[in-house]
């Protein structure tokens, strides 16, 4: 529709057409006729089909089918026939599951993860879904918090690098997209999800907003505001947020969509008295979309005559809504993405399936690997044991419409790939407060003449994710007495950890020879485990989250300012009145950046072309990588800088850029960087966004623990 149509549309809008345009109800509800048929469903949530022209869109439905029956439905109804736009959480797959967001940081491969995109994308407009809830790049430095499966992890840059190849990917799917959740969502004190979070403008403005920003450069069509309460104000309160910066420093003229019934949580949290007000400072901060709760079709109307809001700042926020449904061709096609004829021919095809398991093979680290015992050969004996041996519950949260009928489990994979049975036993359940070790005894006795016992071990997937907080990270105490078990046989035991988050692994270490950590790995993901634990693919993943030793490090994170009494890394009993512990070292068991490979890889002769440059200059930064190993493989070449003293202190170190590259055994070649004045800017005390002269230090290596360092000066 030209933009003149769509102007004559909105002055032709009676008040309450408006704001059923700028609400958005749950499919759920709506597919009942009357509100008698409403069982179950929140009365402040429950809209009807017969009401349906009080909404504008909708989110969560089936299938393609039901979203045309629902958009058939309204447009009966409809006198202005403006279509609905239909909106899910296309998260890591609508069908397809690939691995979570977190495992997909972890191949720090942005090409990769565009690909992924793409192929959700496809296959949710087979669903009938317009426009997705993601990327969700939200800062998150505590493994307690559920939702770190959703973020690409602890690195500021890291997550906006993967949140815009999520956006690109959509794009090239068809999907419209979401950056969220808007803003400092994932700083939930002590991990609890929804929790207050609390923080100095500069570490908001230098960290936890950057990867939204990053991300607007891709033109997403939406941002979500978030739940938070933050820095005293539920966000979807906070002018300065959503008005001052996104609107006008950021100048994002996209819809604002609240979480939710994240509007109608400003009573919750105590800060409105009732709906009306909750409309009124929703309305005045610009959240162009109501999700769920239904303040704005209740009070919007009255709030107009009362002069409570404008109608000019009505019809600014439906002139979004319409431009966002005019993108997607909606007003000449609402039924754009409901392809009901190539749904099940696209659904789940090799070819995705395919990506799906290339994506999981990159997302996983290996941790550990003592005496090479992997890869492994064909000929050694093996057993699958552990609560995640058959278990097919791994496609991770928000799989969307994934089932985890369709995945294949690691049992599965190691059959497909041996073409033989392989002797499995549970040995016990993946119940976070499990005791029951009853089952070990027939664990051990299925893995009696194994030499290699492969022990699937974990969180469940529903235990990460919304809501998903967690007190504590060790695996649960069965799953331990089986690693303790097996081992106590003198088997070779190789844990394969499922997970969405980092979690205490050092007694999982203690007991194992090998660690492969899979994350929530996706429909493929036991196919991918099998050919990796085989060596037919050389792990390559790096971790993006730091692996505390206890849960009592949490936030811990490797960005983090020195203190005045620096923390020593490598001792804790004989050192006193410096920032450490005095019952575990302060060093994480695995740090960011850090992952094995079934090769070597060794980097040497870090050169940079000057020891100082000016504010228009630029140094070349370069290492030799050389494969020393027996195997092809990849390596993620990383850099960090180190800024020595300004007027905000600075963190040891942040991660300003990476390369993944692949090497023959044998080949060697040379990485190059380059780092200019901008590389070095960083919000100082008077908060412009400038570099500072001084000192800095370029660190390169494959961990953030593992690098090689050169001083320069800016001049
Ligand atoms: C949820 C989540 C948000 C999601 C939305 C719609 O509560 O916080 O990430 O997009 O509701 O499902």
């Amino acid at each position: 529709m030209t933009q003149k149509k769509l102007k004559e549309l909105l002055a032709s809008m009676t008040v309450e057409e408006k704001a059923a345009q700028l609400t958005q109800v749950n499919g759920v509800s709506i597919k009942k006729d009357t509100q008698a048929e409403l069982t179950g469903v929140d009365p402040r949530f429950a809209i009807t089909l017969d009401e349906i022209s009080r909404v504008g869109s909708v989110l969560n439905f089936a299938s393609a089918e039901e979203a045309k029956e629902i958009q058939n439905r309204y447009l009966e109804r409809s006198e202005k026939k403006i279509p609905l736009v239909m909106m899910m959480d296309v998260i890591h797959g609508y069908r397809t599951i690939f691995p979570i967001p977190l495992a997909m940081g972890a191949t720090f491969d942005p090409a990769l993860t565009e690909e992924c995109a793409k192929m959700s994308a496809v296959e949710a407009r087979c669903g009938g879904v317009q426009a997705t809830f993601a990327p969700m790049v939200d800062l998150a430095r505590d493994q307690r918090w559920g939702r770190v499966m959703e973020t690409s992890g602890e690195d500021p840059y890291l997550n906006g690098e993967m949140g815009k190849a999520y956006i690109r990917g959509f794009h090239a799917g068809g999907l419209a997209c979401c950056v969220k959740h808007f803003a400092a969502y994932g700083a939930a004190e002590a991990g609890r999800d929804y929790n207050t979070t609390d923080m100095s403008a500069h570490s908001l403005a230098q960290y936890y907003l950057y990867a939204y920003g990053e991300c607007l450069k891709e033109n997403p069509e939406l941002v979500m505001s978030s739940f938070n309460a933050l820095n005293g104000k539920p966000v979807n309160a906070n002018k300065g947020l959503l008005i001052d910066l996104l609107r006008n420093e950021w100048k994002f003229n996209g819809v604002v969509i609240s979480d939710y019934d994240a509007v109608w949580e400003m009573i919750a949290h105590g800060y409105t008295e009732n709906e009306k007000e909750c409309a009124r400072i929703a309305i005045n901060n610009e959240i162009d979309m109501e999700m769920v709760s239904t303040t704005y079709i209740n009070y919007l109307p009255e709030l107009l005559e009362e002069g409570a809001i404008t109608e000019k700042k009505v019809d600014k926020m439906v002139g979004r809504v319409l431009a966002l449904k005019n993108k997607l061709g909606l007003f000449e096609n609402p039924y754009y993405g409901m392809d009901v004829e190539n749904a099940e021919k696209v659904f789940l095809s090799a070819e995705y399936r395919n990506l799906a398991r290339i994506a999981a093979e990159k997302s996983f680290i290996l941790l550990k690997n003592e005496k090479e015992v992997l890869p492994l050969k064909k000929t050694e004996k093996i057993a699958c044991v552990g609560p995640f041996a058959a278990e097919r519950g791994i496609i991770g949260a928000w799989a969307c419409n994934g089932r985890k009928e369709d995945a294949v489990s690691v049992l599965q994979g190691l059959e497909n790939y041996l073409g033989e049975s392989v002797p499995s036993a549970k040995g016990c359940g993946y119940e976070l407060l499990a005791t029951d070790e009853s089952g070990i005894k027939s664990a051990v006795k299925a893995a009696k003449k194994a030499k290699t016992v492969i022990a699937c071990i974990g969180e469940y997937m529903d235990d990460s994710g919304e809501g998903a907080s967690r007190s504590k990270l060790n695996l649960p105490a069965p799953q331990i007495a089986l690693l303790k078990a097996l081992k106590e046989k003198g088997k070779k035991v190789v844990a394969v950890v499922f997970g969405g988050r980092a979690q205490e692994l050092d007694e999982v270490e203690k007991y194992s020879d090998a660690i492969l950590y899979v994350w929530q790995p996706g429909t493929e993901g036991g196919n991918a485990v099998a050919r990796t634990l085989y060596g037919e693919v050389n792990p390559s993943g790096k971790t993006t989250v730091s692996f505390p030793r206890t849960v009592g490090q949490m936030p811990l994170y490797y960005n983090a300012f020195r203190t005045g009494r620096p923390k020593p890394v490598d001792d804790f009993k004989n050192v006193y009145y410096v920032s450490s512990y005095r019952d575990v070292l302060n060093s994480p068991l695995y740090p960011f950046g850090y992952g094995l490979s079934y090769t070597k890889f060794e980097i040497s002769n870090l050169t940079i072309s000057a020891t100082e440059m000016d504010e228009n200059g630029e140094i070349e930064v370069s290492v030799l990588v050389k494969n020393v190993g027996k195997y092809d493989g990849e390596e993620v070449v990383q850099l960090y800088l180190r800024d020595h003293h300004a007027s905000m202190i600075r963190t040891v170190k942040e991660l300003k850029a990476y390369k993944k590259i692949f090497l023959k055994a044998g080949e060697e070649q040379r990485v190059e960087f380059a780092i200019n004045e901008k590389t070095l800017r960083f919000y100082n005390a008077d908060f412009k966004y400038v570099s500072e002269k001084g000192k800095f230090s370029v660190m390169v290596g494959n961990s953030s623990e593992n690098v090689l360092e050169k001083e320069f000066i800016l001049k």
